[in-house]
């Protein structure tokens, strides 16, 4: 059995997978959301001192499982590198006190496997990674080859929700606030700006979106500076449009020079049913299988963390339990490898 171990950014989660048959014997995970939702953002000092209470708590949960560990995995890259050492110096511990060895695991990599949590492998696919971190186009051609084919040149798409609910005064995280206020809303009322229209460029951009939303609700305030919550749900509404046609028309783009068969979303924002519906109906035009994880492994959890080291122990990719460390976070750009 591995033990996993996520936390990267707000999540702490620890989970125990079979090497040989892929099941997931153990997956908890304690969310720090409403610990943040007052800051409207992850306060990283804050996110590390929650990693250090309940990563224990958690453990001492997983304890039946840890005389049969083989290995221990641990995000180490890319993400806060406050929270990710609390996730390292628990692996290290793990790892030296039951002379096993250590699987550093890439975050974003994590996130493909969350599509193979007790499911087969499918490769090569194309997958969009869309996070509170990242937005990306990356072609998996096999666990060691994926390749970044478009990214994004500024804010994320799931912070640019958190944005969106943060400018409305309406918590954290944005992502599922602002999907349940625009289905209430009308997305033709407002005509805010498709990012990258008229340009060529294959890259994600969504703040000059952001500026435009923010501006839409200034002029929409009343004289005691306060939203109606129609407006609000007409906003999210045209935001969510806007943001849904950005990533189709540069993900046409792409599929219109890769002829891979399997796409995928992955990552927290592909929880978004708006946003998968879009994707459906463009593989189906383009007769491309879709893939996405259970909603409840696309934002950070340690089962796809698992999943991953799954594949890697089989190919011994072991790190040293001395040395491992926190990887700086590398700006990614496209045709750069994960
Ligand atoms: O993958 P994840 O858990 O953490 C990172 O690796 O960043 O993604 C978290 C992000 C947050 O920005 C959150 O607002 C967004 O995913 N998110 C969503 C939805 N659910 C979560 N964004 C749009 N629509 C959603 N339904
Ligand atoms: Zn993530």
């Amino acid at each position: 059995m591995i033990l996993s171990i996520e936390s990267s950014c707000d999540d702490s989660s620890l989970a125990i997978t079979d090497i040989a048959t892929g099941k997931l014997l153990f997956h908890r995970k304690i969310s720090q959301e409403k610990e943040h939702a007052a800051y409207g953002g992850v306060v990283p000092e804050l996110a590390s001192r929650l990693h250090a209470v309940a990563l224990p708590v958690l453990l001492e949960s997983a304890k039946e499982y840890l005389p049969g560990l083989k290995a221990v995995a641990v995000t180490n890259r890319p993400g806060l590198g406050v929270t990710l050492l609390e996730g390292i110096a628990m692996a290290k511990t793990v790892a030296q006190l039951q002379h096993i060895p250590i699987i550093a695991v890439h975050h974003l990599k994590a996130h493909i496997y969350s599509l193979f949590i007790e499911k087969e492998v499918v490769m090569p696919l194309l997958v969009l990674l869309i996070s509170g971190g990242h937005t990306q186009i990356i072609r998996v051609s096999s666990h060691e080859k994926m390749e970044v084919l478009a990214t994004s040149i500024d804010d994320s798409v799931g912070e640019s929700y958190d944005k969106c609910a943060k400018m409305m005064g309406l918590g954290y995280p944005g992502g599922p606030i602002i999907e349940k206020l625009a289905r209430e809303g009308d997305e033709e009322r407002f005509d805010l700006p498709v990012p990258l229209r008229n340009s060529p460029q294959l890259a994600f951009s969504l703040s000059g979106l952001k500026n435009a939303v923010r501006l839409l609700i200034e002029e929409c305030r009343d004289s005691e500076g306060n939203l109606s919550h129609r407006d609000m749900c007409d906003i999210a509404a045209g935001f969510q449009k806007s943001v849904k046609l950005h990533l189709i028309q540069k993900s046409k783009k792409i599929f219109d020079k890769e002829k891979i068969a399997d796409f995928a979303i992955v990552g927290g924002a592909s929880a978004n049913l708006y946003i998968r519906s879009a994707y459906e109906q463009l593989c189906k035009k383009y007769r491309k299988r879709m893939h996405v994880a259970p909603l409840e492994f696309c934002a950070d959890n340690a089962a796809m963390v698992g999943r991953y080291a799954q594949e890697a122990y089989r190919k011994g990719e072991f790190a040293d339990p001395l040395t491992i460390d926190i990887e700086p976070t590398k700006k990614l750009s496209a045709n750069m490898e994960l």
